[in-house]
This record gives structure tokens, sequence and C-alpha cells, in this order.
């Protein structure tokens, strides 16, 4: 991994830990998925990275929103993004948000359960739902379905119990599983949504909205498809399994690929020990489960680089957070350059995605700031990057 020179000197001038995102990714991951799919809606997943600044850089580039909460309609909505740009996309609702949302013109919801269809029907009346079917998440790093979604067979009852309280039943939506590593999943996918929308017409209901989720990786240690080849994979399938459907609209809602390699994770070494019994050497970062890297909870590994100890001798420790919590482990096991020393920078590569959404102040620990490339490059310029400077370029 090359780590950019302005990277580099803004590790050493801020106080760290803080989270540096490169924008010009972030348009250019968004191109690449619009000519990938071109008969797609992107509905950016805003809780992947809901900085103003990275919702304003893909509001420019026409995106749609997929919102989970009153919180992130806000957002959006504060960055005079229409709410007819926004779908409605948690399946789990509180009965008064969805009332907010239905009063500013949002007409599109996500269900999977018979009771959020009637909170649906209750306070957005006559309004647009796509029902969940739940998938396997097999060769995805971070699997939703265990908790998402429900048989297709259910799915179907849903549709027909959406009708009967007077709501709309447009599709279906899935998701594969955030970071997947295999394109073939999408196909079986689209092949048992297409068993729905089948199904429905049946009792009248012709669907015609494809929500296809997100679950396009991100590179960090192992493999990773291309977005072109998955939407190769995608496009074909829809041919295949949806060519029955008139005028159907494909919706897709990508977070992690839209902003995970926009970022790095700069943080520092705080403490390095030992425990002899146990055969273990420790180090401690300023960043940790509570700061930023919660996915690492299901042992989500980054690749990771130490500031000028690139290429020396490797050992294996335990990686951890500075809070006072056992859970704040990183990786029970880690190679890191053997010398590696208190106040040693540490790089976590393509961060920009589920890091700092998930941020606490647990311990009083502040959580890592945000900061943009070109701030950066500008402060560069101006000789103006110190360690004072930081209050300037905050969020
Ligand atoms: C409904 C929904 N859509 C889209 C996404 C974004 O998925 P990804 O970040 O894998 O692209 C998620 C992730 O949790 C989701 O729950």
């Amino acid at each position: 991994m090359v780590i950019s020179e302005v990277v580099r000197r803004a590790a050493r001038a801020l106080p760290t830990p803080f989270l540096i995102m490169d924008l010009s990714i972030v348009r250019e991951n968004y191109r690449r998925l619009a000519e990938s799919l071109p008969s797609a809606l992107i509905y950016y997943a805003v809780k992947a990275n809901a900085h103003p600044r990275i919702l304003e850089t893909l509001k420019n580039e026409g995106s749609y929103f997929d919102v989970a909460s009153r919180g992130e309609i806000e957002k959006v909505l504060a960055l005079g993004v229409s709410p007819q740009k926004m779908s409605y996309g948690n399946t789990i609702k509180r009965g008064e948000d969805i009332a907010f949302a239905y009063s500013l013109g949002i007409d599109l919801f996500a269900a999977d359960a018979e009771m959020e269809l009637e909170k649906i029907a209750r306070n957005a009346p006559r309004s647009e739902v796509y029902l969940r079917v739940a998938m396997d998440s097999a060769d995805s790093d971070w699997p939703l379905s265990k908790k998402f979604g429900t048989d297709p067979e259910h799915v179907v009852e849903l549709a027909r119990y959406a009708l009967k309280l007077g709501l709309c039943p447009v599709g279906v939506s899935f998701h594969v599983g955030s970071q997947s590593y295999n394109p073939h999943r999408w196909d079986v996918a689209i092949e048992k949504a297409a068993w729905v929308f089948k199904k429905v017409r049946e009792f009248g209901v012709n669907m015609w909205l494809l929500n296809i989720g997100g679950g396009m990786p991100v590179h960090h240690t192992k493999p990773v498809p291309t977005v072109e080849e998955i939407a190769h994979v995608i496009n074909t399938a829809v041919e295949e399994h949806l060519g029955f459907v008139d005028h159907l609209r494909l919706m897709v809602e990508p977070g992690r690929s839209m902003v995970g390699d926009a970022g790095i994770m700069v943080s520092k070494v705080l403490l390095r020990g030992r425990k002899p019994s146990a055969g273990q050497e420790w180090v401690y970062l300023d960043v940790g489960v509570f700061h930023g890297l919660m996915e690492t909870i299901e042992d989500f590994r980054y690749e990771m680089v130490v500031d000028g100890k690139e290429n020396g001798p490797k050992k294996r420790f335990v990686l951890a957070g500075p809070t006072c919590d056992s859970v704040d482990k990183i990786y029970d096991e880690i190679e890191l350059p053997e010398d590696i020393d208190y106040g040693d920078i540490v790089y976590f590569i393509n961060a920009g995605a589920y890091t700092t959404e998930y941020n606490t102040r647990f311990n009083g620990i502040e959580p890592p700031n945000v900061v943009f490339t070109d701030d950066v490059e500008q402060m560069l310029e101006l000789e103006m990057l110190t360690v004072e400077a930081k209050g300037e370029i905050r969020e």
C-alpha cells in the first residue's frame, strides 16, 4: 500500500487519532458504479459514513440516499436533498419517524414483518413498500441476513398483507452481506427475488422495483472482485431472471464501496507491554473498538502499516484499544514490526466505512476526528499544518 505524502505529513503534524478522507476517491467510486450499472438508481447507504462533506460530494454526483433513521434523514435534508431522493431502508422504524418521513414526502419504505407494515400503513398511508428477503451471507465478512429479511414465502404473504393495509407492495430488496467476496451471490439473490415477483403476480401484484442492497467489497487483506465484475453478474442475472417485468427499476444501496477506500485511520501507539505467563506481547493504540474500529469485533481484518517500519522484521502481538474494557481488543494475533514503540504512527488502510459512524466517547476519550486531504493540502501550501492548526480543520 502506498501512503501519500499528504497523509504521512498530516499524521506527523496532527493529533491522532483521525480519519483522513479523499473525496476524489468517493467521486470516482460513484462514477464507476454508475457506469457499470447504468439502469440502476444509486442510493448511498448513509450509515457507512454520514459526514456532511461526503453526503454533499455524493449529492453533487446525483446520488439518491438510503436512510435508516430520522437523524440520517435530517442530515441529508440539511444539504438540500429532495425527500423524493430518499428511501427509508431500515426495517425497524419508530412510528413517529415514519410519520416524520411521510410528512416530508418520503414515500418509499422497507419492511420484513407484519407489524412494520402496520406501522407504515398507520403513519404513511398508501406508501410504497419493498419487502426484504433474507439471503445467505456466506462469502461476506459482515453478514446481515441473520437479522434482516425473511423467507421468500413469507415475503409473498407480506405483499398480500400490505395490499390489505392499503399499501403498495412495489418490490423486493435483499443484501448479500457486507464486504462480499463472491459475485455469484448476487445471481442467487436475484433468482430468489424473481421467484417472489412471479408468486405475487398470482394475486394481481405487478412488482417493478428490485433493490439489490449493498455488499460490494473494498480491498483489505484478501483479493476482491471489482465493481465491474459484480455489475456484470447483476446485469446478466436481471436480464435472465426478471426479463418478464416491464419497466423494472433497479435500485442499489452501496455504503462500504463508496467510501471505504477513500479513508485511512491514523493512530498512534500508546503502550507496549508483556504478559509472560500467557507468552504474549501487547500493543495498545489510541483507537479501538469504541473509537472507530468496531468492525474488528468480528475479526474484520484491515491492512495496517506502521510508519517508517514497513520493511523490518515482524513478530506476533495482541492489539488493543485504549479503554478500560477488555472487549476493546482489536486483534488476538497480528504481525507488527518487532521494534514497534510508543508514539509510532499506525495506519489502518481503507477504513473510510463503518468506522467513525460507530464512534463512542467511552471513558471520556474523544473519537477520531475526520479530516480531508484537500484541506490538508491547502494547509501544507500555506505552511499552516501544525498541531495548533487542528481546530481549523475539524468538522
Ligand atoms: C439496508 C442496507 N442497505 C445498504 C447497506 C450498505 O451495505 P454495504 O455497506 O455493504 O454496501 C446496508 C448495510 O448495512 C443496509 O443495511
